[in-house]
Formats: structure tokens, C-alpha cells, sequence
């Protein structure tokens, strides 16, 4: 079953009195339960995408829709909702630093009132210990958590939300080797027992190969190439994606 369905998406910004196309007539779709990588160099427009199918921002022009329905157009933007959530490079901004981590966690459901708020403790306390929290961090405030105990917690907020889609944009970059390879085990783990479908935006091409069954490669706000993640690993057909697996092999 097809999730999410891109057409023809197209984002421009004005900078320095030049218009910018960030995002250049994309198209893909998501199916349910899997997971699509999005990488490409810096600029090239992954995070201008995944603003655009979150309805944080609003295309210039084409679709997208999610479930068969479209979620774009109208009047107003509208955020999705519960079923789409996700996840950004600094953990630290998806929280109020005033907030416990409790709050913090619940309050990714809060707006939907789907639970009482009962309901939404017990939930956000059982989600702890899927995401590898101490419970005994609960009362702490989010702005004393470390980058990869705040990324477990903003995974626990989305997940409080029980989405169908996760939107990882560069979820892992921020933290440390060690830190990064924790986080990947537990995207895996969502992956397998909660067959989530995520988007995972990365421009670390090896990383998002091992992590994904299929890639897009963004360049210059296009797709240049999609498919199944080991094929565009090993044999790339654009020079484009070729220059960014060179960038990441070990210097000899
Ligand atoms: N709000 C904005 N106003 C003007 N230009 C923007 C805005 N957001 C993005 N851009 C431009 O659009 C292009 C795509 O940016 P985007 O942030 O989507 O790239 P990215 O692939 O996510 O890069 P990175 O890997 O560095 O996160 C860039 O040229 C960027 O400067
Ligand atoms: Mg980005």
C-alpha cells in the first residue's frame, strides 16, 4: 500500500533578490513500512522536501499526498497530524528547555486529544524504556539531557503520536560516532517491530545504504536517481552520486 505520493513538487525562495529552486519538481512515494533515504550534498534541498511533505512549509507547486488523500492546497497550511511525524538534527529545538522530559514527550500528543491525559503519561512512561531513557529522567528538564539522550526523547514524542511515517532529517549528524550507531539501532528497531515507514535524510550515503531499502538521490533541488539502496551503493549510474560515495571512502 502506497502511504505517501509526491508529484511534481517544486519549492522556490527569493535570497539576495535571486530566486532559489530548492526543491525542482520532485516525485516519489513511500510505501507502507518502508523506509526511502534521502541524501545529497549540502544545499541540495532534503530538508526544503521534508519541510514540504510535513506542511512546515508550503510548495509553489504539485501534490502530496498521504493515505490517497491529498494534504496539500488550500487556503491555510494545515499540519498533517498525528500520522506524520519528525525528527530533526538538533533534538534540543523540538523541546521547551523549561519543560520536563515528561512534559516534553507528552506534549507531542497534547494538541491531538486523543488520550486523556492520563493515558498520555502512562504511554510517554512506557515509552522510556523503548527509547532507552532512565525513567528516573522524567522530572529532569530537557535542556539537561545530553544530544543523544534529547534525540531518544524527541523519538519518544513523535512515537507518542503513534505516526505511520517518521521523517528523520540528519536525526544522527549531531552526535558522535557511538552516540549515532545507538540512534541507528533504535530507527532499526521501530523498523522492525513497528514496521514504521520512515523517510531517513542523511548525507552520508553508506550510512543511509545500510539503513534504507530504497534511496533517492537529491542534486540541485532533482531527484537524479532512486532505487533500491544497495544497487545505488555499488552502482551508481550519475557522476553526482558517484562524487558523494568517493567523498565518504577512507582516504588511502
Ligand atoms: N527559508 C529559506 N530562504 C531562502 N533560501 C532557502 C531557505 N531554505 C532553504 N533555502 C535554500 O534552498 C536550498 C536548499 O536548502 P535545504 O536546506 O533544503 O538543503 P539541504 O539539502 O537540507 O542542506 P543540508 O544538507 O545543509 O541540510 C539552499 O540553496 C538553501 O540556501
Ligand atoms: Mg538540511
Amino acid at each position: 500500500m502506497t502511504l505517501l505520493k509526491v508529484e511534481n513538487l517544486t519549492k522556490r525562495f527569493k535570497k539576495n533578490g535571486e530566486t532559489v529552486t530548492a526543491v525542482n519538481e520532485i516525485s516519489f512515494s513511500v510505501e507502507a513500512g518502508e523506509c526511502l533515504g534521502i541524501v545529497g550534498e549540502s544545499g541540495c534541498g532534503k530538508s526544503t522536501a521534508a519541510n514540504l511533505i510535513s506542511r512546515l512549509q508550503r510548495e509553489d507547486e504539485g501534490n502530496i499526498f498521504f493515505e490517497g488523500r491529498k494534504i496539500n492546497g488550500g487556503f491555510r497550511l494545515k499540519p498533517v497530524g498525528r500520522e506524520l511525524q519528525m525528527i530533526f538534527q538538533n533534538p534540543q529545538d523540538s523541546f521547551d528547555p523549561r519543560d520536563t522530559v515528561l512534559q516534553g514527550i507528552m506534549q507531542g500528543a497534547l494538541s491531538y486529544k486523543v488520550y486523556s491525559n492520563r493515558e498520555l503519561k502512562e504511554k510517554a512512561l512506557d515509552l522510556f524504556s523503548y527509547v532507552g531513557l532512565k525513567p528516573e529522567y522524567q522530572n529532569k528538564k530537557t535542556s539537561e539531557l545530553s544530544g543523544g539522550e534529547c534525540q531518544r526523547a524527541a523519538v519518544a514524542r513523535a512515537l507518542i503520536c503513534e505516526p505511520k511515517l517518521l521523517i528523520c532529517d540528519e536525526a544522527t549528524s549531531a552526535l558522535d560516532v557511538l552516540v549515532q550507531a545507538q540512534l541507528i539501532d533504535l530507527l532499526k528497531k521501530l523498523k522492525n517491530d513497528k514496521k514504521m515507514a520512515m523517510i531517513f535524510i542523511t548525507h552520508d550515503l553508506p550510512l543511509a545504504a545500510a539503513f534504507c531499502d530504497r534511496i533517492a538521490v537529491m542534486h540541485k533541488g532533482r531527484i537524479i536517481e532512486i532505487g533500491e539502496a544497495r544497487k545505488v551503493l555499488k552502482s551508481p549510474e550519475q557522476e553526482e552520486t558517484k562524487k558523494l560515495i568517493q567523498a565518504v571512502l577512507p582516504v588511502r
